[in-house]
């Protein structure tokens, strides 16, 4: 078989995901893609009876093991990472998805809010990302271990909407991708980010119920993003096809970010 056959390009068979919030939304929607293409996916969130029953689902149609643990405090963190580690020694690919907002003006905004939303989009990815760097580094320098994190569009432009510290929280996520890309990429491990545009989930029911047919209009493409629009931008990089890709923000918004936007 020649090495540039769509098999072995996109292929992730075997490769062992570890995905935070893969329970609903945007991580479920990228777990099932990696259960339905062989991969060994591990999802994580902090409600133990939604863990048990997205897994058992998954687990009909591949492997999938879930993980309970809260990744808002130090605790949840290194339980989720002994919890991983006891199951496995190395880790493939590691999605940090899991993500909170805030809809307030800046007056409004409270410093608990601000707290919730910043210790889990950021301070948890830093420091899950720190904590797995031994079992993530590899030395196929053909294909290395991958860092995807999650962040927004809204984290590359002014959000005309009120979730300042959301939009301030995905703005370092990608700075922090970039520190991460040029700083531990020499491990074997690439890292980069998705920037999703509007996708259905818990996060923006409440701004699809009050806007939908208006978000789509906006939208260059006129829809919002589908799970497989997801699921193909993780699956493309965390395959041996992106292997060379390192250090980037990747928008997955039908081009939303090249316009601008207010929808609530
Ligand atoms: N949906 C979009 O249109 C959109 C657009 C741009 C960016 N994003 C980003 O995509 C990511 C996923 O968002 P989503 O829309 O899919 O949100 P969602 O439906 O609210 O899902 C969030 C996931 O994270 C888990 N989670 C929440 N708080 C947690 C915590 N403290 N510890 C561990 N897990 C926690 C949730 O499970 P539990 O509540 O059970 O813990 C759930 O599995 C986020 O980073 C978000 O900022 C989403």
């Amino acid at each position: 078989m020649s090495q540039f056959e769509i098999n072995i390009l996109f292929d992730v068979k075997g490769k062992i995901v570890l995905i935070t919030g893969g329970t609903r939304g945007i991580g479920l929607m990228m777990a099932r893609g990696f259960v339905a293409n062989g991969a060994k996916v591990y999802i994580s969130s902090r409600t133990a009876s939604v863990c048990q029953e997205v897994s058992r689902e998954l687990s009909e149609i591949g492997f999938c093991k879930a993980i309970q643990a809260d990744l808002s405090s130090k605790e949840g963190r290194l339980a989720l990472l002994d919890q991983f580690r006891a199951c496995e020694s190395r880790l493939d690919v590691l999605i940090n998805n899991a993500g909170a907002a805030w809809g307030a003006t800046i007056q409004e905004h409270s410093e608990e809010a601000y707290d919730k939303v910043m210790d889990l989009n950021l301070k948890a990815m830093f420091f899950l990302s720190r904590d797995l760097i031994p079992v993530l580094s590899n030395n196929t320098v053909g294909d290395p271990s991958r860092i995807i994190n999650i962040g927004s569009i809204d984290g590359m432009v002014v959000p005309g909407h009120d979730n300042p510290i959301y939009s301030i929280s995905k703005v370092a996520v990608h700075q922090l991708t970039k520190i991460l890309a040029a700083k531990i990429s020499g491990l074997g491990i690439t890292v980069n980010a998705i920037a999703p545009g509007p996708f259905e989930s818990k996060m923006t029911a409440f701004m699809l119920t009050k806007a939908q047919r208006e978000i789509e209009l906006a939208n260059p493409l006129k829809r919002i993003g589908i799970p497989e629009d997801m699921a193909g931008i993780a699956l493309f990089l965390s395959s041996k096809a992106a292997s060379y890709i390192n250090g980037v923000v990747i928008p997955v918004d039908g081009g939303l970010h090249l316009k601008s936007y207010q929808f609530i």
